[in-house]
């Protein structure tokens, strides 16, 4: 018996960094061991940002490609577009009769992102509604996701408890889970990497460039020959990630005590960092090769996740008094037999 019911989406917003490796990714891979996981590939969302088709198509089969290459796998996770489960527009559009727009009006994310120039169209303001019918249409137990996405899983509660006071207990109200507790990963300046501050280090850049990057990392402007403090270094923040702790030791030792270059530090964090995703590497080449796989994987999740969202759609027509012709035909079938019984 599995433990919980995972779900959480993923934006196809291009290259994956190591920041969403050890702040994100990894969690999501570390609880497919013992839940049954649900992740998908937000695409509807996207098209509130993304207005190119082929971007669009070709980032989202990316994410397919680098998840499995990192490690989801497919036998314990479902991966899936989040467009081919349809319903889910269904549901958005039934819970948002429920929404209050002050619920919408409050969300900090539609004043960022129309703040930084992206259209106020009605699809970003509903947003959150349509990430409320993402958790609520699996009956989602956990949710995991970074800080910034806290107020719309506050908001996915609102809904679904306001539903619930409408329509009676038809709707499981989840529990965040949120990752950016876990690590702080620093960029190449010191500061938080992120792909809007142009500090990152992707995770599948091949050697020569990465190389370029890890040169660039920003330090102090120590001789060689000096003593270096181990714990103000973003070398060493780095290199944590991918080290032993002995290894860590070392390098800390070493910064100590001197004779020891910024740049021979940063040729070993380079060493241990291509080496650590060498695997996923190499996964993700055979894997380009082999997009009739990837489609697979997609299919097969989505089977999984309709499975869910059938069920859960059922009771919320029900609930709200939708009901399809063929339902009703059948219910008269059934009664009429019983008759001539
Ligand atoms: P970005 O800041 O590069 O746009 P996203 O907002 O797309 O990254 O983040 C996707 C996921 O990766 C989120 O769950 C977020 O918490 C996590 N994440 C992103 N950057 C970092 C970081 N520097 N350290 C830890 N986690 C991060
Ligand atoms: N809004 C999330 C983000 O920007 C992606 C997302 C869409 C999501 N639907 C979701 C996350 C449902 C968790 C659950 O990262």
């Amino acid at each position: 018996m599995k433990n919980k019911r995972i779900l959480s989406g993923i934006q196809p917003s291009g290259t994956l960094h190591i920041g969403n490796y050890f702040g994100a990714i990894r969690q999501f891979l570390n609880l497919q061991v013992e839940n049954e996981c649900y992740y998908f590939i937000a695409n509807y969302h996207a098209l509130t940002t993304i207005s190119d088709p082929k971007i669009l198509a070709e980032n989202s089969r990316q994410v397919a490609l680098d998840y499995l290459a990192l490690g989801l796998n497919p036998e314990k996770a479902a991966l899936f577009m989040q467009s081919d489960v349809p319903e889910v527009t269904e549901l958005a559009w039934i819970l948002s009769t429920v929404t209050s727009m002050g619920l919408l009006e409050r969300a900090h994310s539609y004043k960022d992102k129309t703040a930084r120039g992206i259209l106020p169209s009605h699809g970003l303001f509903a947003y959150p509604v349509l990430m409320a019918a993402d958790i609520l249409i699996y009956d989602s137990d956990l949710v995991p996701v970074g800080k910034d996405q806290k107020q719309h899983l506050e908001m996915t509660r609102d809904i679904a408890i306001r539903f619930n006071n409408i329509y009676g207990e038809i709707l499981t109200v989840p529990e965040p889970m949120i990752l950016s507790d876990v690590a702080v990963v620093p960029g190449i300046d010191g500061q938080k990497m992120s792909k809007s501050y142009d500090n990152t280090l992707e995770i599948f850049l091949e050697y020569k460039p990465l190389k370029k990057k890890v040169m660039r990392i920003v330090t102090d402007s120590k001789s060689l020959e000096e003593s270096k403090d181990p714990e103000a270094s973003t070398i060493i923040d780095l290199y944590k990630l991918f080290a032993t702790p002995v290894e860590l030791n070392d390098m800390k030792k070493n910064f100590l005590s001197g004779e020891y270059g910024y740049g021979h530090a940063k040729k070993e964090l380079l060493d241990k960092m291509f080496s650590y995703f060498e695997d996923a590497r190499n996964k993700r080449n055979e894997l380009q090769n082999n997009l009739d796989y990837i489609e697979e994987v997609l299919q097969e999740g989505a089977k999984k996740a309709r499975k869910r969202s059938s069920e859960v759609m059922e009771r919320v027509r029900q609930a709200v008094g939708i009901i399809r012709p063929e339902i009703v035909l059948q219910k008269m079938f059934e009664e009429k037999l019983l008759l001539k019984k």
